[in-house]
């Protein structure tokens, strides 16, 4: 397994659309054990592909507080959403900055898994904010394209100043 670099907002390639993945096979399976060890070191709770600049329908998530609920998201697609929560949403392309989203409560996502099977995942709270969070990321969006122009202007000035310093 490796690390992978993640890509940091405004990075333009955080605004790529993945593809689906057509046959779930040793390549993907390394990309997504890539994907788990990526937002374990981090440390983070969800990652897409998209972040670590591979545009295919690949996410990895795990909200759990012991770190031992893996879930492997492929080409997943909600079919179903009701509710209403907001949550203060980080992300590990936009560190140091969080803010409140407003999202559904539950989702119900059809997802194909790593054995090229298919499963469905019902989702509240925590869990469901994450699973809309990164698949907002498999279309090119990011947590903070939900928030006010203003807003959004001072995020990004922040972080490329952030990212000038680090330089
Ligand atoms: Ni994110």
């Amino acid at each position: 397994m490796a690390l992978l670099p993640i890509l940091k907002f405004p990075d333009p390639r955080l605004r790529k659309k993945a593809s689906p993945v057509a046959t779930v096979d040793e390549s993907i399976r390394k990309l997504a054990a890539d994907m788990a060890e990526t937002m374990y070191a981090a440390p983070g709770i969800g990652l897409a592909a998209t972040q670590v600049d591979v545009h295919r329908q690949v996410i990895v998530i795990d909200t759990s507080d012991d770190r031992s609920e893996l879930l492997t998201l492929i080409n997943p697609r909600i079919v179903e959403r009701d509710g209403e929560q907001v949550y203060e949403e980080g992300c590990l392309s936009l560190p140091g900055i969080y803010d409140k989203v407003t999202r559904a409560e539950h989702v119900r996502v059809v997802t194909q898994t790593l054995d090229g099977g298919e499963r469905e995942i019902e989702a509240h709270g925590l869990l469901a904010v994450c699973i809309q969070h990164e698949m907002d990321h498999l279309q090119g969006k990011v947590f903070v394209d939900h928030l006010s122009q203003l807003k959004q202007t001072r995020i990004r000035t922040r972080l490329m100043k952030q990212a000038r310093e680090s330089a």
